[in-house]
């Protein structure tokens, strides 16, 4: 049985998480499934002070660090996660805002490749940015964004948008049984290989004031690199991605130092 751990930014068993047990029913159709709840108000870290040492001295440098680590490695663990957000204030929740910033680091540093994540929200509507944020999360840390589900407040819906919901959630959960079931890892856009040359870039120029992030890409042999993994890059995307990196350094170049 797969196990979907999902990540709640809520503060309670409302909406969101009705939402995401929707999602979990109609994955526990195509394929059994148990899903695990985290409310992250109740993981117990206080708000990120700011010392940038999980980016600059390393991840076990957070004065939150078992906390931090304890959910990274649930996170390793399960087979596919959920990151449930109700919209507040037209975005995510501060507790959900919270979580994804003690996993900075992870932009600096990614690692959790192949992993499969999917965003759940609920609210009036507007769950773009809810899910812009996660998704650019996700990506940077490596992980693979399956999708996601926003679900408006149901119960005030018009059967006919009820029946639009209802149709909806399944061929969601299809495609995130899918993402969880494939057996490659997926070919990076061209957004995600000018993250990777941007922080190939950082890398060197900050070797210095971040010696963390040098040493990763050193271990890692990335320098020579096209993208974290093996993976096939078309020639026209290639292309366009070494112009563009050509742009940016030209950029960089002016504004910074050290590049
Ligand atoms: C502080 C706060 C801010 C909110 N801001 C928005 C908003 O900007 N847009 C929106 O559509 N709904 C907003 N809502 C409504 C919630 O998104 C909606 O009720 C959601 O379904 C609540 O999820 P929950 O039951 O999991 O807590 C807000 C609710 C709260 C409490």
């Amino acid at each position: 049985m797969k196990k979907l751990l999902v990540l709640m930014g809520s503060p309670r068993k409302g909406e969101t998480y009705k939402a995401a047990q929707m999602l979990g029913e109609a994955f526990n159709k195509i394929e059994p499934v148990e899903l695990e709840y985290i409310f992250l108000n109740k993981v117990g870290f206080g708000d990120c002070l700011g010392c940038h040492n999980c980016i600059l001295k390393g991840e076990d440098r957070c004065y939150q660090k078992d906390l931090v680590q304890e959910l990274y490695s649930r996170i390793e663990k399960a087979d596919g996660i959920i990151l449930a957000s109700p919209v507040y204030n037209q975005h995510v929740t501060a507790i959900m805002k919270r979580f994804l910033d003690y996993f900075t680091y992870l932009w600096h540093r990614p690692a959790l490749f192949g992993k499969v994540f999917f965003g759940v929200s609920s609210g009036g509507g507007m769950f773009k940015d809810v899910f812009k944020l996660m998704k650019t999360n996700v990506e940077s840390w490596g992980g693979v964004w399956a999708g996601s589900l926003g679900i408006p407040h149901y119960e005030a819906l018009t059967p006919k948008f009820q029946q639009k919901v209802d149709a909806d959630v399944p061929k969601k959960a299809e495609i995130f049984v899918k993402a969880m079931n494939a057996t490659k890892l997926p070919s990076p856009s061209f957004g995600q290989l000018m993250m990777f040359n941007v922080w190939k870039m950082n890398a060197v120029a900050c070797k210095d004031s971040n010696p963390k992030d040098y040493a990763f890409w050193t271990q890692k042999e990335l320098f020579d690199k096209a993208y974290y993994y093996k993976t096939k890059i078309g020639f026209f995307k290639g292309l366009a991605v070494k112009l563009t990196v050509m742009l940016a350094r030209f950029y960089m170049k002016k504004v910074y130092v050290g590049y």
